[in-house]
């Protein structure tokens, strides 16, 4: 095999809806999502070995480039599907997403490197077959593959694409650097808090899907008086975490914003608007406050695609 090496981006997702339905057999929540991947980028370069050796390096210093890193685990999981031990690869990161953050910044970086590491090692594996192997990995890896704007199911892995969203809104995104906040702590309390008006049946999922297969709210958020959005862990984690609060404040005091919400677990918050100059202007025209508030924030637009090789057609970044 000659060394070969590719440059895959990753991009972050925001969840424009999050309902959690109830709680599964396996212990996971079931779920009815609207995930949108947005133009905050990671990029994952990896060069091709072939002595078995696996390596990762990361541009930010707070995060482990251990074994628990979801990188080295989605490599390790295919390799082990293949069965060819020497397969290794240096994987370099370049992290711009905030860890922690309710914006799929570990699962994106995982479908990367499976799409990356099926390229560079020549594994010809087909795209459900790499979308099997991130649902191991955790619940929000297969959306990261297409990204775009889709409604989830199940625990995440169950995918149905939507209209794309693309140039109908942006957002201005906002979060504490100095927080970040644990899924599975999130989906705790909401079972604490909530656990006992989960629905119970399948037959009481289903119809709540095909309600939101055919709900309104799925059509751009452009008009004048949207419904707000949803998310029911915004409602268990936002009351007992200051650095969600302080957020959703902010983004509430913002004139021109058409609706705002936590993404995911959190803590990271967004408001829409319905164009980039007009989230930049927001950012631009409140930047001492945001300052203030102790707040980080991005103006991203929404982009129609998940884990990419750079050189593919969309060179807008
Ligand atoms: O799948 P992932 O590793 O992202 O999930 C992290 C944790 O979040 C799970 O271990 C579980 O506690 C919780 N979770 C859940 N239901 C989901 C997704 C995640 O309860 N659908």
């Amino acid at each position: 095999m000659g060394i070969k090496s590719v440059k895959v981006f990753a991009p972050a997702k925001i969840n424009l809806h999050l309902e959690v339905l109830g709680l599964r057999c396996d212990g996971f929540h079931e779920l009815a999502m609207v995930m949108q991947s947005i133009n905050l980028f990671d990029q994952i370069e990896i060069i091709a070995q072939d002595k078995g050796v696996l390596s990762l390096s990361s541009s930010e210093a707070g995060l482990s480039c251990g074994e628990e890193n979801l990188i080295i685990k989605a490599a390790k999981l295919l390799r082990q599907l293949v069965g060819l031990d020497d397969l290794g690869a240096e994987i370099k990161l370049i992290k711009n997403i905030p860890i922690g953050a309710g914006l799929a910044g570990g699962s994106t970086d995982a479908a990367a490197t499976l799409v990356g590491l099926n390229s560079a090692w020549d594994l010809g594996l087909s795209k459900s077959q790499l979308i099997a192997l991130g649902a191991q990995l955790g619940s929000d890896v297969p959306f990261c593959f297409d990204g775009g704007t889709q409604l989830t199911f199940g625990r995440g892995e169950s995918l149905e694409p939507l209209r794309s969203m693309v140039n109908t809104m942006a957002i201005l995104l906002v979060k504490d650097p100095l927080v970040s906040v644990s899924t599975p702590w999130a989906y705790s309390l909401s079972k604490k808090v909530n656990g006992s008006r989960y629905l119970k049946e399948e037959s009481e999922y289903e119809l709540r899907r095909a309600q939101l297969r055919k709900a309104s709210w799925l059509n751009p958020l452009t008009s004048s008086n949207p419904p707000p959005l949803i998310n029911d862990l915004q409602k268990v984690v936002a009351p007992v975490t200051p650095a969600v609060l302080n957020a959703l404040d902010f983004l509430a005091s913002l004139p021109g914003a058409i609706s705002f919400a936590m993404s995911g677990s959190g803590p990271s918050c967004f408001a829409l608007y319905p164009d980039l100059p007009s989230a930049n202007s927001a950012l631009k025209s409140n930047s001492e406050r945001i300052k203030a508030a102790g707040l980080n924030a991005w103006c991203c637009e929404f982009v129609d695609k998940g884990a990419h090789f750079q050189n593919s057609e969309n060179n807008s970044f």
